[in-house]
């Protein structure tokens, strides 16, 4: 079964549950904290549902001292995801449990949620009934995050926290030493918060439970392209793909060309090299992909992939904050390459600039955003080989005005 959308303990609840008798009814109160939490948090395995899959509770160990700081991220700067603004509209009590319980564990002094401002004002009544009830003391500062793809990165999401611009800057010392006002600052996503208020409340072994042995739990997943029914689901990990995509999304699978998995960060994959694969970092990491903040985003047989992936560069180039040199200068140049291969216009020339700028912007930003950028068109370039040959030969059916 793909997606368990409401399992009991499903971080998404059937109905809305953002008012704390519903949240109670369906969750149970709140155990008392203390610093074992961590400890649990570190044997459920949990990794973070920010995109990079780190280890949750190393990452509450790194933190220590009096001053820390902790922010839950969900900016959600990725167009392909909705699943961090579902979670807020659907369990925000979950999150702001999570927060609370860490901070108590952490003694972290001071609590951001950074969210979109469509989800503001949910979260600010959540906080008000919690502070009212005397349900939570958490003192949980609630800010408006800003629009655009790189808002969400860590150090973005620090010094717009901090009253500056929502841009990465360069980090040579870790947010986890130096972070919001040089302080300790432990940046998880909203997701990976409501996985902690479980964990805290059902035990490490309860989380052991679900998905796989080296990759517990659940993940909450964003489908959208050629699907019958785009939206989000949670689903174990380990979920068999081909599951995911007829029984969760709604798809034939012979309607199904590539999917992209990860979002623009992330890489296609061929329907054929996802057969037999499962939602995990382990059975993607054989075809060079991720399973990244769960987006899954399919192209329909009969779609270009060089037109999709051209739109999705020229999106990312569009998106960076143009501060270091390959964002500046490589990204805008990859889009202009990237939109020639697709249009079949001086496509040897393209490819030999689409190879080189790739190199040359790959891992030199400040943040990750270029890495990610030349993630996305490797793997175009090679899932999409064939439809590289057809434009070459300017006999590509598809902008012919056909089909395939
Ligand atoms: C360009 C870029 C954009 C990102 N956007 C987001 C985002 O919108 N939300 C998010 O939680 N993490 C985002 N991240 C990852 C964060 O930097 C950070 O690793 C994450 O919030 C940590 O949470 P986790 O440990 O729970 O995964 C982004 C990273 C990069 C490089
Ligand atoms: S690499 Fe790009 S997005 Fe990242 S900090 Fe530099 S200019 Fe900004």
């Amino acid at each position: 079964m793909t997606a368990p959308t409401y399992l009991a303990d499903s971080l998404l609840a059937q109905d809305r549950s953002n008012d704390l008798r519903r949240h109670t009814e369906l969750y149970g109160a709140r155990p008392a904290t203390d610093e074992s939490l961590v400890d649990a948090v570190v044997r459920s395995g949990l990794l973070g549902h920010g995109g990079a899959a780190f280890p949750t509770g190393a990452k509450m160990r790194s933190i220590s001292g009096r001053t820390s700081v902790l922010i839950a991220n969900g900016a959600e700067g990725e167009p392909l995801s909705s699943k961090d603004r579902v979670l807020l509209d659907r369990s925000v009590h979950l999150v702001l449990d999570g927060i609370a319980a860490t901070a108590s564990a952490l003694r972290c002094s001071d609590c951001y949620l950074y969210a979109p401002p469509e989800s503001i004002a949910t979260v600010r009544a959540a906080v008000d009934e919690r502070r009212r009830s005397g349900w939570d003391r958490t003192a949980v500062q609630v800010r408006a995050s800003a629009s655009g793809f790189v808002s969400g990165e860590k150090s973005a999401v620090i010094s717009a926290i901090e009253g500056g611009p929502a841009l990465p800057r360069d980090k040579k010392i870790s947010a986890s030493v130096a972070g919001v006002r040089g302080r300790p600052t432990l940046v998880l996503n909203v997701e990976t918060f409501a996985h902690i208020a479980l964990i805290e409340r059902r035990g490490p072994q309860w989380f052991l439970s679900r998905g796989t042995e080296s990759e517990p739990g659940t993940m909450l997943v964003t489908y959208s392209g050629a699907v019958r029914r785009p939206g989000v689901v949670e689903a174990p990990l380990g979920a068999s793909i081909e599951d995911m995509l007829v029984r969760g999304a709604g798809v034939e699978l012979p309607s199904v060309r590539a999917v992209l998995l990860g979002g623009f960060h992330g890489t296609w994959a061929s329907r054929h090299a996802l057969i037999g694969r499962v939602m995990s970092q382990e059975s993607l990491a054989h075809i060079g992909s991720r399973p990244g903040a769960g987006i899954v985003h399919v192209l329909g047989a009969g779609s270009c992939g060089l037109t999709a992936t051209a739109e999705f560069v020229r999106y990312l180039a569009d998106e960076s904050a143009g501060q270091c040199g390959p964002c500046l200068n490589g990204l805008p140049r990859l889009a202009d390459a990237f939109s020639r291969l697709s249009i079949g216009q001086d496509v040897d020339a393209a490819i030999t600039d689409i190879a080189r700028y790739t190199r040359l912007v790959d891992g030199r930003g400040a943040c990750h955003h270029p890495d990610g950028t030349a993630r996305l068109i490797r793997s175009a370039m090679s899932v999409f080989a064939d439809d590289v040959r057809l434009h070459r030969l300017g006999s590509c059916e598809i902008h012919r005005g056909g089909t395939r």
